[in-house]
């Protein structure tokens, strides 16, 4: 089990040095028993495990050695989809396994906790939604996948971080006006990066609208050497400081293949389990989401992928229960604005392998 370092770098405030994947904040009780038995199951029920980089330790050692996928929303969208398995169990929030049966009707998917939702999602309910769409009849309608299917369902496309600057850009080029749902920060954030005139609904992630730009300003002049990534969900300040702004496996694959030795993280620090394990030698410290005159609430966590765990996900493949099911005439609507994400996915990557090729 790994442990936590700490130092002290300004007042009522501790820099946390990750020096083992395995963080005491993340992990639930390890069961070998309990995974022998999920193995067993995932098995017979010719089952998937596909969880997000936020998620428990132990989820997503699971993953990777029963052949599923530990990864970030849009990798998790496609590796389900694309999986040949009659049953996808999805460790991760609610928009994650809605993504899954949209795309994948005939199969079964199951989540540990149905409960589990995203503040962003909480954040923008259809009827709302609706209205503002309809006071701006003339532009493209793009939300970010950490919706309900319902709002899915309103729009013209969905996007992920991965993906999102990319495809406002392609849309921006063909003259295309944005209405943009809910993430205000990515939404800012995307908007600065491509020009795109864009209008923005007032969303935010709970943990990731902790970070603090100023503190960060501190940790930085303490480790001047550490590069800074960030997801894009923080704010616009925080964003301004950091050497690589993308999704988790963006910043996964920067911790891997950047020349630092030292990285200062602004994410859920459940990325930390993979992170280390990518770069082993080198060293991982989290960004403050807390300070002088300040504390957090989610403290770099978010509560809704905490909910995941080994024993509620015994009990989902045990008891046959927490499946997904979606309204079908709003699955059909929702699968339109997923499939041009995809496709628009598999374009971009195809263009990119054929310039390594050329
Ligand atoms: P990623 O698609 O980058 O994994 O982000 C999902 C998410 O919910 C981040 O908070
Ligand atoms: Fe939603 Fe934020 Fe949790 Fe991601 S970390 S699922 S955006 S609340």
């Amino acid at each position: 089990m790994g442990k936590i370092l700490s130092t002290t770098v300004a007042e009522k405030m501790q820099d946390r040095v990750v020096v083992d994947a395995s963080t005491d904040d993340v992990a639930v009780p390890q069961s070998d028993e309990l995974v022998r038995e999920i193995k067993r199951m995932l098995t017979e029920q010719d089952a998937v495990l596909v969880a997000h980089y936020y998620t428990a330790p132990e989820l997503q050692d699971l993953a990777d050695e029963t052949g599923g996928t530990v990864s970030d929303s849009l990798e998790m969208a496609r590796f389900g989809h694309e999986h040949p398995a009659k049953t996808v169990v999805v460790a991760g929030v609610r928009f994650m396994g809605e993504t899954a049966k949209i795309l994948n009707p005939e199969k079964r998917v199951l989540m540990p906790d149905l409960e589990a939702t995203c503040s962003l999602d909480l954040g923008c309910p259809i009827d709302e939604f609706t209205q503002f769409c309809e006071a701006h009849p003339d532009r493209t309608v793009v939300v970010y996948a950490n919706t309900s299917a319902a709002v899915k369902a309103r729009a013209d496309w969905v996007v992920t971080s991965s993906i999102g600057a990319d495809i406002i850009r392609h849309l921006a080029e063909r003259g295309e006006k944005i209405l943009w749902a809910p993430d205000k920060y990515l939404g800012d954030y995307i908007q600065k990066t491509t020009g795109a005139d864009m209008v923005l609904w007032n969303g935010a992630c709970i943990v990731h609208e902790e970070f603090k730009a100023e503190v960060l300003q501190g940790l930085r002049a303490k480790y001047p050497e550490a590069a800074v990534l960030v997801h894009p969900e923080s704010p616009a300040g925080v964003i301004e400081q950091a050497d690589v702004v993308g999704s988790t496996t963006a910043l996964i694959k920067a911790a891997q293949t950047l020349d630092a030795e030292t990285f200062i993280v602004a994410t859920d620090k459940g990325i930390f389990h993979k992170m280390q394990q990518a770069a082993p030698s080198k060293k991982f410290l989290e960004a403050p989401t807390a300070g002088v005159g300040a504390t957090c609430e989610s403290c770099a966590h978010c509560r809704w992928m905490a909910m995941n765990d080994l024993q509620k996900l015994y009990n989902t493949l045990e008891h046959d229960g927490n499946e997904i099911f979606i309204d079908e005439s709003i699955r059909q609507r929702a699968m339109i604005p997923i499939k041009r994400l995809l496709d628009f996915a598999r374009e971009r990557d195809a263009q990119v392998l054929g310039q390594g090729d050329a």
